[in-house]
């Protein structure tokens, strides 16, 4: 019921771009596990990107690029959007999809652990970003979370994909650090002195799950000795 839901809505928008077609036949060519957004949440990472303008954004994640394709789908020309994949024949085959799909002048694929690649962009001062999907290993999502506010531009948007798990982020013990992982992900959002966030909860092809997603305000000014 819930896929054909997202089945029929999906039917009535409009037809995918083309990168994002191409992304998908890559995934379903190479046989990657059918863990992608679906093309529905696709297009609302389409949208941000669209709603924000976004010329920069960054992905920790890649698989296939079916994620990546839609985000690229929703930028102007001269925007740059960078993802990060730790598995060196994922991140070869979507630099080759991206290729395919036309869009390797806009996608720069890099492959590294997503703490270390943040590290990086850290210190090369990179230009911050308009729009951050962070949809790697869940039990990291928190400190990549904590990581990418540094790293967003005022007004900018933060997505955290997967952090319901079909309602086991209720559970403070679970066995599985991808839950409880997702969980700390949704503490540090709700924490956060520059975040204003919510969480929506998902039901669709992919089952019971959400996307935590956050807007990053201004630095607060740190309290010191001498002014507090
Ligand atoms: N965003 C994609 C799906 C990503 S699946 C889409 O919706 O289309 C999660 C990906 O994160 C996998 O490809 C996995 O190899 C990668 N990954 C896992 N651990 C990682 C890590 N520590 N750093 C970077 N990427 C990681
Ligand atoms: C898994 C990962 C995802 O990013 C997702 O959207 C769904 C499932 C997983 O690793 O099981
Ligand atoms: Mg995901």
């Amino acid at each position: 019921m819930m896929a054909a839901v997202d089945a029929w809505c999906e039917s009535q928008m409009k037809p995918a771009p083309r990168a994002v077609s191409v992304a998908a036949a890559r995934c379903a060519e190479l046989e990657l596990p059918p863990i992608s957004v679906t093309p529905l949440m696709g297009r609302f990472l389409m949208l941000l990107a669209q709603l924000t303008s976004a010329r920069r954004v960054l992905e920790i994640g890649t698989l296939g690029g079916y994620s990546t394709a839609w985000l690229a789908a929703g930028m102007p020309r001269g925007g740059r959007l960078i993802t990060i994949e730790i598995d060196p024949k994922l991140a070869a085959a979507a630099g080759e999809t991206f290729r395919l799909a036309g869009i390797s002048e806009v996608v720069e694929v890099r492959c590294g652990a997503g703490s270390e690649e943040l590290r990086r962009l850290r210190r090369e001062h990179a230009e911050q970003f308009d729009v951050v999907f962070i949809d790697a290993d869940k039990a990291s999502s928190a400190l990549y979370f904590d990581e990418c506010v540094e790293l967003t531009r005022t007004g900018g948007v933060i997505v955290v994909d997967n952090v319901i798990r079909a309602g086991h982020v209720l559970e403070s013990a679970h066995a599985d650090p991808s839950v409880t992982g997702s969980r700390s992900a949704i503490e540090h959002m709700g924490r956060s002195a520059r975040a204003s966030a919510t969480i929506l909860q998902t039901v669709g092809a992919k089952g019971h799950d959400g996307f935590a997603i956050a807007m990053i305000g201004p630095r607060t000014p740190a309290a010191t000795g001498v002014h507090a």
